[in-house]
């Protein structure tokens, strides 16, 4: 890494969030993470430098106050890693069967938040001359497995929200990009398939390391990466 880069991942408590956010971190970068549940996050950020903020983007109300302490506490921001997700109502069902409600807060945690958290941090990040939004997506935005369907629907809105944020920044510095990370071994792969076979899954750290390397590139593939596609440029 060239220069202290200034990073804001969202839901760095576990999982994937935590696992970039300790490789940032390891890499010198000035990093800062946000989730919802306080103990949780203190007790994943001790023995780092990394700045847990406790928000939940599902909130509309929170967005702009994380902003900006963001920008106070870094003076900054160079990258900003939409990676908070919601899955749904487990055991997950049919589309049929799923309650509005649960659509409702499938679109707030993974759309609307993103959304929110992307235009109040706009103004910082087209200031950056390596400005960068990564919306973590997942397969399911592009395959229609039965009993995803309201996580599916609200991957495949942030893919195609990211497609549009790009186009209309295509003039400017700033990119975005959506990544499928693939399967990993997290708390919220347990609560979808909780009878699986994990013994040859990816551990988030791994994948993390992966990612960091793909993310570090000049210029990307595509708007929208599966998780083979960007795999096959490290
Ligand atoms: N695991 C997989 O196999 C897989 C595959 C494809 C894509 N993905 C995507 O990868 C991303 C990370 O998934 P993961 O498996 O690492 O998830 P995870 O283990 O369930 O961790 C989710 C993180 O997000 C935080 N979070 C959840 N809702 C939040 C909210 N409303 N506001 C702020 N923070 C929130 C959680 O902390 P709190 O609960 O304390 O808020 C936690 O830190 C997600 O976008 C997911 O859709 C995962």
């Amino acid at each position: 890494m060239k220069h202290k880069k200034k990073i804001l991942i969202t839901g760095g408590s576990r999982g994937l969030g935590l696992a970039l956010a300790k490789r940032y971190d390891e890499l010198g970068a000035d990093v800062s993470v946000t989730a919802r549940d306080a103990s949780q996050l203190a007790s994943a950020l001790e023995g780092t430098n990394i700045r847990g903020i406790v928000s939940d983007i599902s909130e509309k109300r929170s967005i702009y106050p994380l902003a900006a302490r963001v920008v106070d506490d870094m003076g900054g921001l160079d990258i900003l890693i939409n990676n908070a997700g919601y899955l749904g109502v487990t055991p997950l069902r049919l589309l049929a069967d799923t309650d509005c409600e649960d659509l409702n807060a499938l679109w707030t945690t993974n759309v609307l938040g993103p959304f929110r958290l992307i235009k109040a941090l706009l103004p910082t990040l087209e200031k950056s001359p390596e400005g960068l939004v990564v919306n973590i997506s997942s397969d399911a935005a592009v395959s229609a497995y039965e009993t995803w369907g309201g996580y599916s629907i609200s991957k495949a809105a942030l893919d195609h929200m990211t497609r549009l944020f790009q186009q209309e920044h295509k003039r400017t510095s700033l990119k975005f990009i959506a990544v499928d990370p693939g399967d990993m071994l997290t708390d919220m792969y347990r609560a979808a398939i909780p009878d699986a076979d994990t013994s040859q899954l990816r551990r988030p750290e791994q994948v993390a390391d992966e990612l960091e390397r793909f993310l570090s590139q000049q210029a990307f593939p595509e708007i929208r990466c599966g998780s083979q596609q960007w795999r096959e440029l490290l």
